[in-house]
C-alpha cells in the first residue's frame, strides 16, 4: 500500500535503522523497487528526480501515477518522493502529482542564499502535510560533474552550520555530504564515519545519504549503524539493467520485442534491490 515518506522514515529512525529509495526512471524501475522490496519483506521510498520529470518531457504526472499504482499494490508500504528537486515551479506540483515528500535542492547556492530558499520550500511543504529533505554540503557528481569535488573537504557538511541551517529552515531531513558522491559506477567511496558521527550529534533530524551506488555493502551498513536513515540509490540500478540488456541483445540480435529485453533489465533490478536493502541494518529479511 501507499505510505508517506515521513512515516516510514519516522518508523525507522525510532529502530535505529533506515529505508532504502530508489530513483525510479521508467515503469519498469518502479516494478522491479516494489518486487524488489516484497522480497526483502521491507518498505521502500520510490523517488523521482527531477532529472528524470525532464527525461520525461517535462511531464511529472505519467510516471508519478503510475509509480503510485505500483506502491498501492505493493504487499510492502512504499512512498512516492520528488528527488532533487530545484524548479519551484515542479515543487508545487508535488503535492498535486501523489508525492508525501520532496528533496528541496539548493545546494549549490552559497549558505544564506540556500538557507532562504529551503525556509521557503519548508513552508510552502508544511502547509501542505509534505516531508522535506534538504542539501547542505556538495554530495556532487551530478549532471555528469567531476565527481572529485564531492571528495574535497571543503564540499562536506560542516556539523556547525548543519545544526544551524536545521534550526533555522525546520527541514525534516538532511542530505549531507560525508564523502560519496552520485553516479559512481565503481563501489569505493571512502565515507567519513567520524565526520557522520559530528553531524548526527549536533542535528536532530533524520541523516540521508546520497551516492549511495558508490559506496560498499560495509561502508553503507556502517552509515546506518551510523545515524543514516535514508539511503538514496539510483545508478546501482542503472548499472543492473543495462548490463541485463546488453546481454541479452548481445545473445540475441534478431528479436525486436522490448518486452525480452526490458524484462531482463526488471529482473535484475529487482534483484539489486533485495539484495541492497537486505544488506542494510534496515533489511528485515536480515
Ligand atoms: O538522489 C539520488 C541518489 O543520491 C542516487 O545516487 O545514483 O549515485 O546512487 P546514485
Ligand atoms: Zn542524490
Amino acid at each position: 500500500p501507499i505510505a508517506a515518506t515521513g512515516d516510514l522514515i519516522a518508523e525507522a529512525a525510532a529502530q535505529q535503522r533506515a529505508v532504502a529509495a530508489f530513483n525510479v526512471i521508467t515503469l519498469e524501475h518502479a516494478e522491479a523497487i516494489a518486487e524488489g522490496a516484497e522480497a526483502a519483506g521491507s518498505p521502500v521510498i520510490l523517488q523521482i528526480s527531477e532529472n528524470a520529470v525532464a527525461y520525461h518531457r517535462g511531464r511529472p504526472r505519467p510516471l508519478a501515477r503510475a509509480a503510485a499504482e505500483v506502491a498501492d499494490q505493493a504487499t510492502v508500504p512504499v512512498s512516492l518522493h520528488l528527488d532533487h528537486v530545484q524548479s519551484t515551479e515542479l515543487l508545487h506540483r508535488a503535492a498535486d502529482c501523489g508525492f508525501s515528500s520532496a528533496m528541496f535542492d539548493a545546494a549549490k547556492l552559497p549558505y544564506a542564499e540556500n538557507l532562504a530558499a529551503t525556509r521557503a520550500a519548508v513552508l510552502w511543504a508544511h502547509e501542505r502535510g509534505l516531508w522535506l529533505e534538504a542539501e547542505l554540503g556538495q554530495v556532487g557528481g551530478k549532471n555528469g560533474e567531476p565527481a572529485l569535488d564531492a571528495h574535497a573537504p571543503g564540499a562536506r557538511t560542516d556539523p556547525d552550520e548543519a545544526r544551524s541551517f536545521v534550526a533555522a529552515t525546520g527541514v525534516d531531513a538532511l542530505a549531507v555530504a560525508v564523502g560519496t558522491s552520485h553516479a559512481m559506477t565503481s563501489r569505493d567511496a571512502v565515507i567519513d564515519h567520524a565526520l557522520l558521527g559530528r553531524l548526527r550529534e549536533a542535528v536532530p533530524v533524520p541523516l540521508v545519504l546520497h551516492g549511495s551506488s558508490g559506496a560498499s555493502d560495509e561502508e553503507l551498513a556502517r552509515a546506518v549503524a551510523g545515524g543514516i536513515r535514508k539511503v538514496n540509490i539510483g545508478t546501482a540500478l542503472n548499472i543492473a539493467m543495462t548490463g541485463a540488456i546488453r546481454e541479452r541483445l548481445a545473445r540475441d540480435d534478431r528479436g525486436v520485442d522490448p518486452r525480452r529485453y526490458l524484462a531482463d533489465g526488471r529482473d535484475a533490478m529487482a534483484r539489486t534491490v533485495a539484495r541492497m536493502i537486505s544488506l542494510l541494518p534496515s533489511g528485515r529479511a536480515q
